[in-house]
């Protein structure tokens, strides 16, 4: 970081005009509040509630905890910066924002896997999956994604650090990433970019393929044994397949079509940031009746409400 001339990078946010940017400031604001809000309150459920340990709500609670880290990774700079002039970050928050967003990237993708291999498990070897899914798989699955965000992120940081800055330091972005930061630097970039696109996109890519076969494979072995609970296993995936499509189809566009440079990708990335971390609990939540019961638990629980207590246990058994 030493040869570097530009000590800081000016954004030039997502648009000039004053309607917009008040609308973008209400929208990114409730939206954040309510995933850190709604997120927080998955992770405390999960934690709290006996009943809800297992596999499948220790893998949301930790997808919940991870969207935490994405909502505050480039959102609150993004709303702070909303009205300022002159948006500026340091060199080293720049470098900071690319290093968080890749470790989370991959630590969200590795957990939707396990996500999805634990509801192959569930449904197609379901005699099977106490033994399969036991509580040292699941914290192999989610001590592997950090393994997994921290290499994935540290390789390509690896080649980017020692890079030359002299400038133009301007980011036409509101954060830090890649493909527009790396075409900053005062050299030949091409190789690094290609690097950077073959981690970052064959990595979106791959994931988003094998998470697309699985569900087929489950949707496929659900339909053979049609029983009373595929309907519920269909609702269960298609939550999955949403979120799935909503967090992959952004990132695999900004990085296997780095060169366009056009304001789809700004405007999807704010998709990505601030829309994405608050559908994961709406999506998860509103359609699954045991998380809904088990946060009227815990609420009556701090409440005192011993009365609606009773009555929700009575209503599980
Ligand atoms: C993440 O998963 C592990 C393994 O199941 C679990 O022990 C841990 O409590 C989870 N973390 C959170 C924040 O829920």
């Amino acid at each position: 970081m030493n040869q570097s001339v530009v000590s800081e990078f000016v954004f030039l946010g997502l648009t000039n005009s004053w309607n917009i940017q008040l609308f973008l400031f209400v929208f990114s604001s409730i939206f954040y509040v309510a995933s850190m809000m709604g997120n927080s309150l998955i992770v405390f459920t999960v934690v709290s509630d006996s009943h809800l340990h297992s596999p499948m709500y220790f893998l949301l609670a930790n997808l919940s905890f991870i969207d935490l880290g994405i909502s505050s990774v480039t959102s609150p700079k993004m709303i702070c910066d909303l009205f300022r002039k002159h948006k500026v970050i340091s060199f080293r928050g720049c470098v900071t924002q690319i290093f968080f967003i890749h470790v989370i990237g991959g630590v969200e993708m590795v957990l939707l896997i396990a996500m999805a291999f634990d509801r192959y498990v569930a449904i197609c070897k379901p005699l099977h999956y106490l033994t399969i899914m036991s509580p040292r798989v699941c914290i192999l699955f989610s001590v592997a994604s950090w393994v997994v965000g921290f290499m994935h992120s540290l390789v390509q940081l690896a080649f980017v650090v020692n890079l030359p800055f002299c400038g133009p330091n301007v980011l036409d972005s509101f954060y830090c990433d890649f493909p527009r930061f790396i075409k900053l630097a005062c050299t030949d970039t091409y190789k690094l970019e290609l690097l950077v696109s073959i981690n970052s996109g064959f990595m979106s890519v791959g994931s988003f393929f094998i998470l697309i076969i699985s569900y087929i494979v489950i949707i496929f072995t659900v339909q053979k044994h049609s029983s009373s609970g595929s309907s519920k296993a269909l609702s269960t995936l298609s939550a999955h397949v949403t979120v799935v499509v909503l967090f992959f189809g952004p990132v695999m566009f900004f990085y296997t079509w780095p060169s366009s440079y056009t304001h789809l990708d700004k405007f999807l990335a704010i998709f990505d940031a601030i829309v994405t971390p608050f559908l994961n609990p709406v999506i998860y939540t509103l359609r699954n009746q045991e998380m809904k019961i088990a946060m009227m638990r815990v609420f009556s629980k701090l409440m005192g409400c011993r009365q609606i207590f009773k009555h929700l246990n009575f209503e599980q058994t």
